[in-house]
């Protein structure tokens, strides 16, 4: 009986000291399911708008406390919610799939038009890959949350890729992203030129989607006087 109300008032302590920490993550958790739903809007949208939805997948996962800790020690700094929230800006993570490279482009700008986005920061690894390959678009939003007595702002991380530069990016991050030990010189060369071509495989098919669009537009405006 003794033992269990001490194990009571230490579940209780533990409670209360990590409480800041759960509420936090609830709100980082409510950031991901407001931005999910624009996607899910901006999906519903045009897939009515065009005969074939831009986006594929969405995406979401929510940090671990591992990863936190880790980024936070990298960055010389302790683990409290302040110093997450000041500076770990991917708590919140979302992955927008796209078709085709054009459509990461159509789908950032509607999101980024939206009044209630704001826009933290921009990394363009499309039109600037990284120098191993990885293509992706990564934008830091701020968002607000309403929760019963406030309006918080949070940020999240959105990154848009087509399927060939999200295949690209999950195999090579199998393979040696954030590993201890480096990929030899040759396997890292062939990593880049297996990205080097599925960018230009993503080109071609973007080529061959437009051509289709074009003819069957045309053969549509023949049909249709008729
Ligand atoms: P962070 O502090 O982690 O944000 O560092 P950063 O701002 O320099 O990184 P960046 O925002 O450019 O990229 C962060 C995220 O992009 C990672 O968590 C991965 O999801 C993804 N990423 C970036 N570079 C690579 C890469 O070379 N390979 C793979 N597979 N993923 C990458
Ligand atoms: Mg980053």
């Amino acid at each position: 009986m003794r033992e269990n109300s001490k194990v009571k008032e230490l579940k209780g302590k533990i409670q209360e000291y990590t409480m800041p920490y759960r509420e936090l993550m609830a709100y980082y958790k409510c950031a991901i399911m407001e931005v999910e739903t624009k996607f899910k809007v901006l999906s519903e949208e045009l897939s009515l708008e065009y005969d074939r939805n831009p986006i594929e997948t969405v995406k979401t996962r929510l940090k671990s406390v591992d990863s936190i800790t880790d980024k936070l020690l990298s960055k010389g700094m302790t683990f409290t919610v302040d110093n997450i929230e000041n500076h770990i800006f991917d708590v919140a993570g979302i992955r927008v799939i796209c078709g085709f490279p054009s459509d990461i482009y159509t789908i950032s700008e509607a999101f980024l038009n939206q009044d209630d986005i704001k826009l933290i920061e921009r990394k363009d690894y499309i039109q600037n890959p990284k120098p191993n390959g990885y293509r992706s678009l990564h934008l830091i939003v701020e968002i607000p949350i309403f929760l019963h007595d406030q309006k918080r702002p949070m940020k999240v991380e959105v990154q848009f890729r087509t399927i060939s530069m999200d295949w690209w990016a999950s195999l090579e991050h199998k393979i040696r992203y954030k590993k201890d030990v480096e990929v030899p010189k040759e396997i890292a060369l062939e990593l880049f030129q297996c990205a080097e071509a599925a960018a230009a495989l993503d080109k071609r098919m973007e080529q061959i989607q437009k051509t289709v669009a074009k003819k069957s537009r045309t053969f549509g405006s023949e049909e249709s006087p008729g």
